[in-house]
């Protein structure tokens, strides 16, 4: 991979709060999703980002006069999200895996922390938990697969960043290097940023994006 811009550090801060049905736990800072819409779109851009949780990429793109666009598998985070965006009709109720079946353009830009899955876990966060689907090789499959759906749905040299974490534990997770693997088979690797998180907590002191584009 050649260097993007390897290492940078940004403020660990949640600049807004979460819903109560939720808590902060899955909610990236926002200044993540800054970073990368303004470094890489200009206003007018469309920005995607297919695993929307509590909106932080909408939000922010909205906030820079991007035009956003998302799905979200639950319900709740979905009407949260929506009811807080002027794009409101951008955002879908759905499955990420079946994006090309839903009515969004082509897309300038995708940023997304995709749901994390431990090697340990028994359930898999992309089926809503169901035990059919459990497994970590049948995530890190799908993960492919979704990915391969999100780049017929980019514009050529599109560019999509993907924000990853090792997962520490009794049996380490390899996340960063299991989902790049799974996603470069559909799109190319540009580069990795590795960012340190400013006041972050003692636990969790950076985290990684890796970027490919689309060819
Ligand atoms: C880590 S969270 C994203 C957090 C987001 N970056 C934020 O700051 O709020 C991942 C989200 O993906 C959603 N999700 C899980 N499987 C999905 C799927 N197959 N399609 C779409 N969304 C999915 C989860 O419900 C969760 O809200």
């Amino acid at each position: 991979m050649k260097n993007e811009d390897s290492f940078i550090s940004l403020p660990w801060e949640l600049e807004r709060d979460a819903p109560e049905f939720e808590g902060n736990d899955i909610k990236s800072p926002e200044s993540l999703a800054r970073y990368f819409i303004r470094k890489y779109t200009k206003k007018g851009d469309s920005v995607f980002d297919p695993f929307t949780g509590l909106g932080t990429t909408l939000f922010v793109a909205e906030e820079l006069g991007r035009v956003p666009y998302g799905i979200e598998a639950e319900r709740e985070k979905y009407e949260w999200v929506a009811a807080q965006l002027d794009n409101w009709m951008h955002i879908i109720n759905g499955d990420a895996a079946r994006v090309l079946n839903y009515p969004l353009p082509k897309m300038d830009f995708c940023f997304t922390s995709p749901p994390y899955m431990k090697i340990s876990d028994k359930w898999n966060p992309l089926y809503s938990g169901d035990p059919s689907k459990a497994g970590y090789d049948k995530y890190i499959k799908r993960m492919g697969f979704i990915y391969k759906k999100i780049a017929e749905k980019m514009k050529r040299n599109a560019l999509v960043v993907i924000q990853l974490d090792n997962i520490d534990g009794k049996r380490f997770t390899p996340l960063v290097r299991d989902v790049g693997l799974a996603v470069s088979k559909s799109l190319t690797p540009i580069g990795e940023t590795i960012i340190k998180w400013e006041n972050g907590k003692k636990d969790y002191p950076h985290t990684h994006c890796l970027i490919f584009k689309k060819k």
